[in-house]
């Protein structure tokens, strides 16, 4: 036996006993909470410092070198009414540039934290955000050029809520952290030491880098002690890379009440989840019971077979059960204030695509892999093959892994370059025109894998998923949406984009995007 036991090798020699003992479980940590900073309380301030730190991922557990916004892991949570305006005091206590973006937020490009607003080290930023949308549930987190994804990693990220009258009237679980939770959802690797540890490999860049443990709020395995009776979940995936496939180690089931945007028209029964990186959900869960809950997802296969659907990964989950692995438990403890679940939300206006004044069509895909030496020797035949699909790229560089284990992977000349329609990201390059406040249908694909794809200023509906109909619980705003197969979204633009500082839109694989797979728009 290892000398360390990982938790959750511990965990499962526990689950061999007979019995849990009391001791055993209370081994659990309790599910850490971000700050809540009610900004009716600052005047409207929102301030906050990226900074480095070390952080533990359980309790006792070794330091890993991470990055917090005025934490050690992620950043506390904002709460703002809608009609207000957020007052941003940032500081960039890094020793990098960064840059902090307000994904989900409808403002100006000015003010969106992209690429073009970056903060040196040692720098302060003070935008003012003006709220001027319905509930929801949104996020922020660094976007510098190129350097977006080892900084997500490192742990800066944090959540938004939008609240407004119309929400609040609906008597939705509102306490924080007694039956409303914010639930941040993210994978991370770590050495045989337990410090955690970021993989650049090209395999990374290809698939998008992934972990091999859960966490959730920064912890390992957390416990939270919820409401006996209905609890509001806000979960957010937060990963680089990996989507979750969530649901409950019962098969109870749960109503989705909001995606990114804000509230669907009415809640949507599931027993099952699918949730990409960059995207949000809030459910209701029902604790009455008073019994122990696991929350669990199971391997993300996207990219490996070259599929990602919604449905495919449906099915594998109904065929995975074996596989469910437990992220989070519930302890339904604390008495339960009244809420309820509506049975109907919000209004939505309907998806119209006759609204449509231009239809622009996006194909996410890998480029520029013939600038490897292996591809040299493939030959043409080989490339054209590559090209069409890239899995046989993954499947090559896995065998090279598997063959040559102890290689420098960075030495193969990779400059693996993600795309959108043939072409890398340009910081320089205006890629699409929008009329603004016009609406017009964008036309998705993905090739080799599931892409998530974000647009920035924008809450977009979805009119096709995968060539089929969404399914309900993406059928009302969103801003971030997993694309394989032909997706056609309706999208209106109503926030003004300048050509100095242009809006993004980008794959929220988040090393696919800093590989290129992003691209600008300007308002005209
Ligand atoms: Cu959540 Cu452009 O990002
Ligand atoms: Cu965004
Ligand atoms: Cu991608």
């Amino acid at each position: 036996m290892p000398l360390t036991l990982t938790r959750r090798q511990l965990l499962a020699g526990l689950a061999a006993l007979p019995a849990l003992t009391p001791a055993a479980e209370a081994a659990a940590p309790d599910l850490p909470l971000p700050p809540l900073v009610d900004l009716e309380k600052t005047g409207g301030i929102a301030a906050f410092t990226a900074q480095k730190a070390t952080h533990q991922f359980s309790p006792g557990g070794p330091a890993s070198e991470s990055y917090g916004y005025s934490a050690s892991f992620l950043g506390p949570v904002f709460k703002v009414r809608a009609g207000t305006d957020m007052k941003v005091q940032f500081r960039n206590a890094l020793d990098v540039e960064t840059a902090v973006h307000w994904h989900g937020l409808l403002i100006p490009s000015a003010v969106d934290g992209g690429p073009h607003n970056p903060v040196a080290p040692g720098g302060t930023w003070e935008p003012t955000l003006p709220i001027r949308q319905q509930a929801c549930t949104a996020w922020y987190h660094p976007h510098p050029h190129g350097d977006t994804a080892r900084q997500v990693y490192m742990g800066l990220a944090g959540l938004i809520y939008i609240e407004d009258d119309a929400s609040a009237a609906l008597n939705l679980p509102a306490a924080y952290g007694v039956n409303d939770f914010p639930l941040v959802l993210q994978d991370r690797d770590f050495d045989d030491q337990g410090v955690m540890v970021y993989d650049t490999s090209p395999m990374a860049v290809m698939h998008g880098a992934r972990g091999a443990q859960v966490i959730v709020n920064g912890a390992l395995q957390p416990q939270a002690q919820v409401a006996k009776g209905l609890n509001r979940l806000r979960l957010l995936n937060g990963a680089n890379a990996r989507n979750f496939q969530l649901r409950f180690a019962d098969g109870r089931s749960f109503a989705v009440i909001a995606s990114d945007g804000g509230l669907l028209e009415k809640p949507v029964t599931v027993a099952t989840l699918v949730i990409a990186p960059g995207e949000r959900y809030e459910i209701l869960v029902d604790f009455a019971d008073g019994k122990p809950a696991a929350l669990q997802t199971f391997p993300d296969y996207n990219g490996d077979f070259g599929t990602g659907t919604i449905s495919a990964l449906k099915d594998r989950l109904a065929a995975m059960t074996h596989e469910a692995e437990t992220i989070l438990t519930f302890a339904p403890v604390k008495p339960a204030p009244a809420a309820k679940l509506p049975a109907s939300l919000a209004s939505l206006p309907a998806a119209n695509a006759a609204e449509a004044v231009q239809t622009r069509r996006f194909l996410l895909n890998p480029m520029n892999m013939m600038n490897m030496p292996m591809m040299e020797a493939a030959g043409q035949g080989g490339m054209a093959n590559m090209n069409h699909s890239g899995m046989m790229m993954q499947g090559m560089m896995k065998g090279m892994k598997m063959a040559m284990p102890g290689m420098d992977m960075s030495g193969l000349g990779m400059g693996m370059k993600m795309a959108i329609n043939d072409k890398s990201f340009d910081m320089a390059r205006i890629d699409a025109e929008p009329k603004l406040g016009s609406s017009e249908l964008w036309e998705l694909s993905g090739e080799a894998m599931a892409h998530p794809f974000h647009i920035h200023g924008v809450q977009f509906r979805v009119l096709e998923l995968d060539g089929a109909a969404p399914p309900e619980e993406q059928r009302g705003w969103k801003d971030t949406v997993l694309v394989n197969q032909k997706t056609r979204l309706l999208v209106r633009f109503t926030q003004t984009a300048t050509a100095e500082k242009p809006f993004m839109f980008h794959c929220h694989i988040l090393e696919h995007e800093d590989a290129g797979m992003m691209a600008q728009y300007r308002t005209v």
